[in-house]
């Protein structure tokens, strides 16, 4: 059996138990645009004729150009570089499959890989090398890498600030949230800021099960309880985090009466309340986050009229309810 060098360095890597991945930058010619131009393509791109008939992009939306996927369409763009929560294109295809908002909504689904390396790409500010795709229909004063550098300048700021001052979490502290059932991750290299997950064991989290990650409450910046059994007296633990900036409750059994305990976190950016009984009010509460940029409500009972209310309150906010 012979090693090609790839496979062979994964495999030291991973004996050593490394949890960083490799960063060899994503290439999107060869990785990305393939797989957008099989799976996307035959409903996102310039209008054209097809059998005499003018057929026109699905949503209005059009993924045949760089411009275009950072314009996106009705719900904002498409793609924000090194943002993943408010790249929609990543959010579609990640959805259950049964959700109305599913892509693709025919034809082979992406796969796990497929859908790593759209993440990679994202994270790592969304580099399209040379490729600028097609021009047809480009805004004249178009220059589409300008905004998205500041976008991801402004990410990049943020968990700047967010990370001043914050000491390293003791390993042996990580360790024991490990042991009590927690994935613990470093948010970047060399930053002292952690993700943390239960997702190897979402039926099993429970309320007294997040109580685990108090002690390394200073560090942990992103949150993932999707799917587990939490409940509302979970959120008062989710409350004592300071610089929460993204947490993801979807399909957990949290209400409305939960949420206000979240009114006091400062940096909360992405809140991701999708398959949950949350109400309009419930969204009425979220207008005393100010820091909030994406709030996902797909699938709640959350209707239009709390939408509008928060959109207001809160100058720039993308909710997402359809
Ligand atoms: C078979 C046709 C088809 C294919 C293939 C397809 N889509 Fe779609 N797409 C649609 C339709 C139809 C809608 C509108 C759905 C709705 O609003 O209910 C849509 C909407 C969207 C939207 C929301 C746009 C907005 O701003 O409202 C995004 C993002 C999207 N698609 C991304 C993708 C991606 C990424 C792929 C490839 C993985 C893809 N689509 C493949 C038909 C398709």
């Amino acid at each position: 059996m012979s090693f090609s060098t790839n496979q062979l360095s994964l495999f030291v890597l991973g004996t050593l138990g490394l949890t960083y991945p490799l960063h060899a930058a994503v290439n999107f010619e060869k990785q990305i645009l393939p797989v957008i131009e099989t799976k996307c393509l035959g409903c996102h791109k310039a209008p054209h004729m097809e059998n005499g008939k003018l057929k026109k992009p699905k949503a209005d939306l059009r993924l045949d150009a760089a411009w275009a996927m950072l314009k996106g369409a009705e719900s904002g763009p498409s793609l924000v570089p090194g943002n993943l929560a408010k790249s929609y294109m990543y959010e579609v295809v990640t959805l259950p499959k049964d959700d109305d908002m599913f892509m693709p909504p025919k034809g082979d689904p992406l796969t796990a890989d497929e859908i790593k390396l759209l993440k990679e790409w994202i994270e790592n500010g969304a580099d399209f090398g040379g490729w600028k795709g097609n021009m047809e229909g480009a805004p004249k004063e178009n220059e589409p890498a300008k905004p998205a550098v500041v976008k991801v300048r402004e990410h990049e700021v943020f968990y700047k600030k967010l990370e001043a001052g914050v000491k390293p979490a003791d390993a042996a502290l990580i360790d024991k949230a490990k042991a009590g059932g927690a994935q613990i991750s470093t948010l970047k290299m060399d930053s002292p800021l952690l993700r943390a997950d239960f997702l190897t064991g979402v039926s099993k989290c429970t309320d007294d099960s997040i109580t685990v990650l108090l002690p390394l409450k200073e560090q942990i910046a992103q949150l993932d309880l999707g799917r587990t059994v939490i409940t509302d007296a979970a959120l008062k633990t989710v409350a004592q985090f300071p610089r929460l900036a993204e947490l993801d409750l979807r399909q957990t059994k949290i209400t409305d009466a939960g949420l206000g305990a979240l009114t006091g976190l400062k940096n909360l950016q992405n809140l991701n309340l999708f398959g949950t009984e949350v109400t309009d009010a419930g969204v009425k509460q979220l207008a005393a986050i100010k820091s909030l940029e994406t709030v996902t409500l797909f699938q709640t009972k959350a209707t239009a009229a709390s939408v509008k209310e928060l959109t207001a309150a809160i100058p720039g906010i993308k909710v997402k309810l359809k």
